[in-house]
């Protein structure tokens, strides 16, 4: 249902982020994870929950990319693993295919699994290290019981080809390959069953630029290839911009605003938005200097216990510099819902408006790949070699020479 107030169009959450005719594969309506606080050696407490998610709705569309992006502790990662029910939700509905699978369980959950996959931020620890990539990519298969045509290890050589790692590395370690190739790792053990939503959590944050961009490049290309839809979480504006077709900013377990890449970039309406993008260095030095900043004061408040009314009213400058008293009460005293400000432009804020300063003048992600590269971030990645073979084991015993 639509109403308009203040000539500003106020959107039931079920539509939130609603893009064109396409088919919305995944559906999330006023998802909520809070987590009992635990007192060391008593049990957990009801009472002053820590609130990581808290009340977020979007709609995925098949093969596009909803990039998610703020702030460490605001419940990115909370709200990708609850998605996929990883960790079950306190409150709030999650369909996929126009069907709720809110807490589904047993075989049901098990085939939403080969639906829906995740890859992880780190790439060292989300491998187990005394297992083989043979086993560790082949896993699903042997957890869902599904025995691909050719056989598992065909399948397992296929999917490594397919990610870019050599298929003859089958039988190695977690340990041998370098940080992108165990990133490749994940990538492949994430497409094993042929899910068509991949939830990716900072999947690029712990690499170096030039790594950043094969392993986003080939998140697209198996994008294309396979018509995945992907949820990308990240804390890089550059990295989410280059990947995502909607983006949607959160705080403080909240989406404070929701838009096309294209019009949040360019016209970003929030205030937490726009100190973001103003945050972002910017590569000439000469520009960096003259820029002026949209300064975010104090940290991340605590989820344990935000402040009332509008969560981002501790730090927002706009709050600090422009308001009156009495639109102060506003912003203190009343939750901002999500509004469409302009089409498929959502802001959770009582008084959206541009920003005052420029702020959207950010390196792109392709210069900024093509920096690293020039500044001779070499690799053998390429090539698929893993790292032990790059940098080999100095204990190990010498080649025999011919
Ligand atoms: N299992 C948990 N138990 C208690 N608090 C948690 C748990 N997981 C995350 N949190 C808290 O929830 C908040 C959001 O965390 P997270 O989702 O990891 O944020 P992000 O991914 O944006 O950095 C943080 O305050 C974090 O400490
Ligand atoms: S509602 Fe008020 S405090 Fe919150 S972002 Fe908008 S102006 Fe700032
Ligand atoms: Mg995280």
């Amino acid at each position: 249902m639509t109403t308009t107030t203040d000539h500003v169009t106020t959107t039931a959450p079920s539509t939130s982020g609603a893009s064109g005719d396409r088919e919305v594969i995944l559906r999330v309506g006023g998802l909520v994870k809070h987590f009992p606080r635990r007192t060391k050696g008593i049990l957990p407490r009801a009472d002053d929950p820590v609130k990581a998610v808290d009340g977020i709705d979007f709609v995925l569309h098949r093969g596009e990319t909803l990039g998610i992006v703020g702030e460490s502790g605001c419940g990115k990662s909370t709200a990708g693993r609850t998605v996929l029910q990883l960790i079950k939700p306190t409150a709030g509905t999650i369909e996929y295919l126009g069907k709720d699978v809110t807490g589904v369980h047993g075989r049901q959950w098990r085939r939403l699994r080969t639906e829906m996959q995740m890859v992880f931020q780190d790439p060292y620890g989300s491998l187990n290290p005394r297992q083989t990539i043979g086993s560790i990519v082949g896993a699903p298969f042997a957890i869902q019981g599904i025995k691909p045509p050719g056989g598992v290890k065909a399948e397992v050589q296929s999917l490594l080809e397919r990610v870019g790692l050599n298929p003859e590395h089958y039988n190695r370690y977690p340990h041998e390959f370098s940080g992108g190739q165990r990133q490749r790792i994940g990538v492949a053990r994430a497409l094993a069953l042929r899910p068509s939503v991949i939830v990716c959590d900072e999947p690029v944050s712990a690499l170096d630029v030039s790594i950043q961009a094969q392993v986003v490049n080939l998140l697209e290309d198996i994008q294309n290839e396979f018509n995945l839809s992907y949820v990308f979480i990240a804390h890089d504006l550059s990295v989410v911009r280059h990947i995502s077709d909607r983006v949607a900013v959160m705080y403080l377990g909240k989406f404070m605003e929701t838009a096309d890449r294209d019009e949040l970039y360019a016209n970003p309406l929030h205030p937490y938005t726009q100190a973001l993008l103003s945050a972002v260095p910017l590569p000439d030095p000469r520009k960096e200097g003259k820029r002026r900043r949209i300064l975010l004061t104090g940290d991340l408040p605590s989820p344990i216990n935000p402040p009332s009314g509008c969560v981002f009213h501790t730090r927002c400058p706009k709050f600090r510099e422009e308001l009156s008293d009495a639109d102060k009460q506003r912003c203190i005293g009343e939750v901002p819902q999500q509004r469409e400000v302009a089409p498929m432009h959502q802001v959770a804020c009582h008084f959206p408006g541009p920003a005052t300063v420029d702020v959207v003048k950010l390196e792109s992600v392709e210069d900024m790949f093509a920096r690293a590269a020039a500044e001779g971030a070499v690799n053998a990645e390429d090539v698929g070699v893993p790292a032990a073979s790059v940098h080999p084991d100095p204990t190990a015993a010498p080649e025999p020479q011919t």
